[in-house]
């Protein structure tokens, strides 16, 4: 192919002086699957998926966000995003997250067991108002766009600063080995949000999400004989702050059907 190997050497000949005249330090000397930098910036592969989903930047002043595939097996994905947001202070900017890509047609009550492990750490939370949490979707219609759905529930592992989930508290449950904080309340568009909010923060986690949907079920009449999973999802909700940088070093979500 003598065009391709003439484009090869007019990029060689453009490319050599550039990087021999501005060296480039390598910063994040870390490999990258992927780089999502749009607002809807998605990418899947092996049973997963990562959303950069930066879906509330317009009632942001300022900020930007990009979201990084580091590697992906079907054993789990490793992912890092960057982020600074101002202004807005009471939305939510985005929700940068790895989710499993969910077979559908599974309602809660069929579905044995919903495991999970995950490893995150953020370089800074100075002055970030921000959450890092699993998100689950569940709808009646199993076929539900994963937008919406008439039930979420979520796992705050931890809390910075003084924002809250949606509704009120008025109990504690200890579930898959750790206390948490339970707030059930209802979005404006009707959508019942139950939330554990981790009492002590949790860096590592491994549990069966299904004692969390055992534990609405029984104390909120959770509807999991007629609700299908739709969502399976964990990353962080950014308020305002940064520059910041959130890592997961490993994340995997499996559904027992
Ligand atoms: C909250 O949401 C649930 C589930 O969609 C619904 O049954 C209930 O009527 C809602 N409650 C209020 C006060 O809107
Ligand atoms: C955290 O990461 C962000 C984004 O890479 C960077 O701008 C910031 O300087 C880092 N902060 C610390 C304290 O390492």
């Amino acid at each position: 192919m003598p065009s391709t190997n003439l484009l090869y050497h007019l990029l060689l000949a453009v490319l050599i002086p550039i990087t021999t005249a501005f060296p480039i330090p390598l910063l994040h000397p870390r490999q990258s699957v992927a780089t999502l930098c749009s607002e809807t910036g998605y990418w899947s592969g092996s049973g997963y998926e990562v959303n950069n989903n930066n879906w509330g930047a317009s009632s942001a002043t300022s900020g930007s966000q990009c979201t990084y595939v580091d590697s992906a097996s079907s054993s789990g994905v490793a992912w890092h995003t960057t982020w600074t947001w101002e202004g807005g202070e009471t939305d939510v900017k985005s929700f940068a997250y790895s989710g499993l890509q969910v077979e559908r047609g599974h309602t809660i009550a069929a579905i044995g067991g919903l495991e999970t492990e995950v490893k995150w750490a953020y370089n800074t939370t100075e002055g970030v108002r921000a959450n890092v949490a699993y998100d689950f979707f569940t709808d009646e219609d199993p076929e539900r766009e994963t937008t919406g759905g008439d039930y979420e529930l979520m796992l705050w592992l931890a809390k910075y600063g003084d924002i809250q989930p949606i509704g009120s508290t008025d109990a504690s449950a200890t579930l898959a080995g750790h206390d948490w904080d339970y707030y059930v309340g209802n979005k404006s568009d009707g959508m019942r949000v139950y939330s554990f909010v981790a009492i002590s923060q949790i860096d590592s986690f491994s549990g069966d999400i299904k004692e969390f949907f055992d534990y609405v079920t029984d104390h909120d009449g959770f509807p999991a004989e007629t609700q299908n999973l739709i969502v399976f999802d964990f990353g962080s909700e950014a308020f305002t702050g940064g520059p910041t940088e959130l890592t997961v070093s490993s994340f995997t979500a499996s559904m027992d059907t």
